[in-house]
């Protein structure tokens, strides 16, 4: 594991009770931030807080689901109330899907994977902007994918939510580039998290590793020290950035 230094930092990951978003709090909690470990799954989200606990860490759980804005606004004032400020926020919690031709996407499926993949972004920024400003600046790094930059046959919602979220990094990272915000999306190619786990077979996953150029699928370590190194002080003249993590898929 990657050792930044997240002395005095806040930090919100929401998806953090699995997969990447819980390498990412754990990360950064090892590094010595505060941070608030946000999932709608109490189970996953209370089990990686109280790990972090544990460990000598300092974490706490907050219960949202990032599709709902009154939700999201709670989960920062909560972080606020808590902690003292906030200057650290991982827009990461995100779902699959369907998975379909467009012409047969379902209409609930589409409605769902826009809400939590993209509005939950902008609900994340919309609220935790003021917050950083309030405490003198901050850095946010939205989960994009590689499917925020090529397509994926039958993943028509999932692959518009994540070109919005580049889209959406880059217009909110201009407009705060002056104020000591920094935003960054990231893009991993596919990560061997419960996300793929629950939606794929042992064989599709084969199949999958064979479309990445290193052969493998990638871990949530591998992109949390990505991560890890856009929330830190270290990346300081890194914002507006798209950054993959993704073994050489989208060089093909
Ligand atoms: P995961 O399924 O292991 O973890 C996602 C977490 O988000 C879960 O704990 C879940 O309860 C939470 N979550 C889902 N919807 C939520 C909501 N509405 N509100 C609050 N929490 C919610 O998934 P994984 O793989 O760690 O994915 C994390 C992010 O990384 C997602 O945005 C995903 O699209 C992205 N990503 C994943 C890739 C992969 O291959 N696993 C590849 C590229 C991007």
């Amino acid at each position: 594991m990657t050792d930044y230094n997240y002395k005095d930092k806040v930090a919100i990951v929401t998806g953090a009770g699995s997969g990447i978003g819980q390498a990412c709090a754990v990360l950064m909690a090892a590094a010595g931030a505060k941070v608030v470990v946000a999932d709608f799954d109490e189970g996953g989200g209370n089990r990686v807080t109280d790990a972090i606990n544990d460990s000598g860490g300092t974490a706490s759980f907050f219960k949202v689901d990032v599709a709902k804005a009154d939700q999201v606004e709670a989960m920062v004032k909560h972080t606020v109330a808590t902690y003292g400020g906030l200057h650290v926020a991982v827009n990461n919690a995100g779902i699959g899907g369907a998975q379909a031709l467009t012409g047969e996407y379902p209409l609930d499926s589409w409605q769902r994977v826009i809400d939590v993949n993209l509005s939950g972004v902008f609900y994340g920024m919309r609220y935790e902007i003021p917050a950083m400003l309030e405490s003198g600046g901050g850095s946010i790094v939205n989960m994009a994918s590689i499917l925020g930059s090529v397509g994926f046959a039958n993943a028509s919602a999932y692959v518009a939510a994540k070109h919005g979220v580049v889209g959406l990094s880059k217009n909110a990272a201009l407009e705060y580039a002056s104020s000591g915000v920094r935003v960054n999306s990231v893009g991993p190619a596919f990560i061997q998290t419960p996300l793929l786990e629950k939606n794929l077979d042992e064989e599709m996953l084969g199949a999958l590793s064979g479309l990445h150029p290193i052969q493998r699928l990638g871990t949530s370590d591998e992109v949390a020290n990505l991560v890890g190194f856009l929330c830190s002080d270290d990346a300081s003249f890194c914002t507006g950035g798209y950054y993959l993590v993704d073994g050489g898929y989208t060089s093909q």
